[in-house]
């Protein structure tokens, strides 16, 4: 699939030359090529590069008008304002994490690696930037087919996804929610198989995706998918100890 007549101009021209310039690998990956599948206006803009995110934001934010970049050294990531649009880069990497924490270890990768780290198959779609495809979908787990059959599925070992970062259970219902797709199968066993590692999670991260699930379309989709996989027990205790709770629709 090519995608070029959606992401002409703007910010995009101006990565596609820096990209073209330098010699460096550039796409736009995760949530906003989701929304732009789906038709959803989106203002986050996230770009992949291989190489050095901070260095190539850099030199994107001088070509398009000297804005001031904002840059995370600890993450390796850069981001500025264009317009109304928020735009942030990363180096295409691989992350491995410990049991205890939410902070990876990092290393150099490829695209491939960088869409396979990511949390469900529908946020690892990347567009590519370059000369040579440039527009063409990258799409190596399927995310395209997953929005078409609405699913919510991650791209590599459920268990590992969520063992990586527990707070994706939390936003699989999330986008559940939000866009009303369905968790497929493997990856709802996991969520339930992993509820505990919630834990881990800051209060204010998981209040942060409570409450897209309460201005969601249908809020009672994440709160029933909570109670079956064992989340609501752990984040509400004292809600889902609620008499008459498990009959909720
Ligand atoms: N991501 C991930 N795991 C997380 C958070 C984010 O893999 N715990 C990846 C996904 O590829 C996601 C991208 O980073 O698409 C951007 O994350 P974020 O901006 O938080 O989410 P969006 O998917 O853009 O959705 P929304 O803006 O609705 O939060």
């Amino acid at each position: 699939m090519n995608l070029k007549e959606d992401i002409q101009g703007g910010i995009f021209a101006v990565v596609a030359k820096v990209a073209a310039d330098t010699g460096t690998r550039a796409f736009v990956i995760g949530g906003f090529v989701r929304d732009l599948l789906l038709k959803r206006p989106s203002k986050d803009v996230d770009i992949v590069v291989a190489g050095s995110g901070i260095a190539f934001a850099r030199s994107v934010a001088r070509q398009a008008g000297g804005m001031k970049v904002a840059v995370y050294e600890n993450f390796g990531t850069a981001m500025f304002h264009f317009g109304d649009m928020d735009v942030e880069f990363v180096g295409a990497r691989k992350e491995s994490y410990r049991r205890e924490s939410r902070n990876p270890i990092v290393e150099d990768g490829t695209l491939e690696d960088d869409q396979l780290r990511r949390d469900f198959t529908i946020n690892a779609l990347a567009i590519s930037l370059n000369p040579d495809d440039y527009g063409m979908l990258v799409d190596p787990f399927g995310g395209l087919a997953d929005l078409a059959k609405k699913i919510i599925r991650t791209p590599t070992n459920p268990d590992i996804t969520f063992s990586d970062d527990p707070l994706r259970m939390m936003r699989a219902l999330r986008f559940a929610s939000q866009l009303g797709f369905t968790i497929e199968e493997n990856t709802f066993n996991a969520i339930s198989r992993n509820a505990e590692r919630i834990d881990i999670i800051t209060r204010e991260r998981i209040a942060e995706e409570l409450n897209k699930i309460l201005l969601s379309p249908q809020p009672s989709t994440g709160f029933r998918y909570m109670l079956d996989c064992g989340l609501l027990k752990r984040v509400l205790p004292e809600l889902a100890a609620l008499k008459g709770v498990d009959n909720i629709e």
